[in-house]
């Protein structure tokens, strides 16, 4: 293991919302930012595009965010012949040269948050406190594998060898990186895939999410004027379906970084796999069926509090997000009680104001996929709360809030992503079956733990697979350096993002052995 920790934990300050100079100066810059806001590809040389996307805020339909153009097939070639011909000389950069450009993205970044704020806001639906951690969780991505690149790759790690003979490792990119990214953290995310490509000496292709191409075009800008070339790093806007394809069928391709839908990372694998070309790598973070254990020593208050900000933040729209509470049946009927009561208070609206817990989901298919759900629900669970949506949610693309009790996780065929919460109860003997259920879906990505029984959490993070477990607190948020975040099974390949292991996966080793 490589050890990371501690010296690199500087992380983004984000912006104290109880500072009423802050407040005021965060206001003013993400006003000073207007729609509309335009995207097109970022790839020298190509001449032409494919057809133009209109994007509405998710809030208010009617109100337009900007639009961009696609790439078309020729776009698509044009990217790939530029990275192949700019990764060699990228990579031979000193690693600590392609670090600072990272160091510098991330002081820009702090600087222009105003504008990435409003565009999170506006563009992907996000709350203001979310938008304002995404800006942090960029930047911190960006410092946090430049100091990791400059102790990775900055120097050739010497080897053991008898006298006479000198042993070193060298690690070098691996060639053409795509990066396919999902609208749901559609800066932080986006960066982190790209900054951990660049910075270990590949040369990038990014295809953001479609619903989020406007911020993602932003964050290019950005990390080219902070120094990356124009041919190291492009941007191709359009559908995963035709342009993401299109790439991970590509064989000049040496590896792609994935986060999105378990059912999208088995389609590029799929398309890796079909290729006559050398094997690639690929990185893949995708879906979870995270579950909340809470047993009868759980502080109410505390399970509540958690549970709500693990399920409906975001409007539950993180693949961290906690689908399934589990709570042990002496303490259950207080706590759906109080969950209850607690989701009464939730006020669900315009992501841009501050008083608002719960924005709208991203778009009207995301809408109707959580109406079908509730739909089933009707025959299957019991409702326990479903939270009232104000009139002017009839705007946009907004899902009520709701929980339900069910009788168990086989009720679930597949990731509910929204503001969802399922409860599950169960009895103290029954502790091994909730455990082996929750493995069984083949899911592992959160885990959260209530209980104030020292040997309880043990028995249970010890069998429970998730890459993520969080005790006694919420189990969403993971911070770069801190948490490193990444899940297993169908919830992912690994490494972890934000951790010390991840740029060793963009990169390829060898060795150098002299006979002296
Ligand atoms: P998605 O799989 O629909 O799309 C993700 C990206 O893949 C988009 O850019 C899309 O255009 C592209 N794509 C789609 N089909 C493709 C294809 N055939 N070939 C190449 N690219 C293709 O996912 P989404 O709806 O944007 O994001 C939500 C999902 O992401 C949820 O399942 C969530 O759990 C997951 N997620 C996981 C993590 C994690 O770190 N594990 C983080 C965020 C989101
Ligand atoms: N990294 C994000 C979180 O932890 C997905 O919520």
């Amino acid at each position: 293991p490589v050890a990371l920790y501690g010296e690199l934990r500087k992380n983004s300050m984000g912006v104290n919302l109880a500072n009423d100079n802050e407040l005021k100066a965060l206001a003013d810059a993400v006003n000073a930012a207007r729609a509309p806001w335009s995207a097109a590809p970022l790839v020298p040389g190509a001449s032409s595009g494919g057809p133009t996307v209109q994007v509405a805020d998710p809030a208010k339909r009617s109100r337009t965010v900007g639009s961009w153009q696609a790439a078309d097939a020729a776009t698509v070639e044009r990217a790939l012949a530029n990275a192949v011909a700019a990764q060699p000389q990228w990579d031979r950069l000193p690693a600590a040269s392609r670090a600072a450009i990272l160091e510098h993205a991330a002081d820009l970044l702090e600087q222009r948050r105003g504008e990435f704020i409003a565009l999170a806001v506006r563009e992907a639906g996000k709350t203001i406190p979310a938008a304002i951690a995404e800006v942090r969780e960029a930047a911190d991505f960006c410092r946090y594998y430049a100091a990791m690149a400059r102790k990775l790759f900055a120097h050739p790690e010497q080897l053991p060898g008898p006298t006479g003979e000198s042993n070193q490792l060298f690690l070098n990119g691996r060639g053409v990186f795509v990066c396919i990214s999902p609208w749901n953290f559609p800066l932080a995310i986006f960066m982190g895939q790209v900054t951990a490509a660049l910075v270990a000496g590949n040369s990038v292709i990014a295809k953001p999410a479609e619903q989020t191409t406007l911020i993602a075009y932003q964050a290019t800008k950005l990390l080219r004027e902070a120094g990356v070339p124009e041919a190291v790093l492009q941007l191709l806007p359009g559908d995963g379906a035709t342009v993401g394809a299109a790439l991970t069928r590509d064989p000049r391709v040496a590896g792609v970084a994935f986060t999105g839908s378990t059912e999208t990372a088995w389609a590029i694998n799929r398309a890796l796999a079909a290729r006559n070309a050398p094997i690639a790598a690929l990185i893949a973070e995708t879906g979870g069926q995270n579950a909340l254990i809470a047993d009868s020593s759980a502080l109410p208050e505390q399970l509540v509090k958690d549970a709500i900000a693990s399920a409906f933040d975001s409007a539950g729209q993180r693949c961290s997000a906690a689908r399934v509470l589990f709570v042990q049946d002496d303490i259950a009927d207080k706590v759906i009680a109080m969950l209850a009561g607690a989701m009464d208070e939730l006020k669900v609206g315009d992501p841009g104001l501050l008083s608002t817990d719960i924005g709208p989901v991203i778009d009207a298919d995301a809408c109707s996929v959580l109406a079908a759900h509730a739909e089933r629900m009707r025959g299957e669970a019991k409702l326990i709360k479903e939270v009232a949506l104000p009139a002017e949610c009839a705007e946009g693309t907004f899902f009520a809030p709701r929980a339900y009790e069910i009788p168990s996780l086989d009720v679930l065929k597949r990731e509910v992503f929204g503001p969802v919460l399922h409860v599950i109860r169960w009895k103290a003997s029954e502790l091994d079956r909730v455990i082996d259920a929750i493995n069984a879906t083949g899911y592992g990505l959160t885990l959260g733990i209530h209980s104030r029984i020292d040997a309880t959490v043990e028995h249970i993070q010890k069998r429970v697979r998730a890459g993520n477990c969080y005790v006694n607190r919420n189990q969403i948020g993971a911070v770069v350096g801190v948490q490193p975040f990444g899940g297993e099974g169908l919830s992912g390949t690994g490494p972890k993002a934000g951790g010390p292991h991840y740029l060793l996966r963009f990169a390829t080793e060898r060795t150098l052995t002299i006979n002296t």
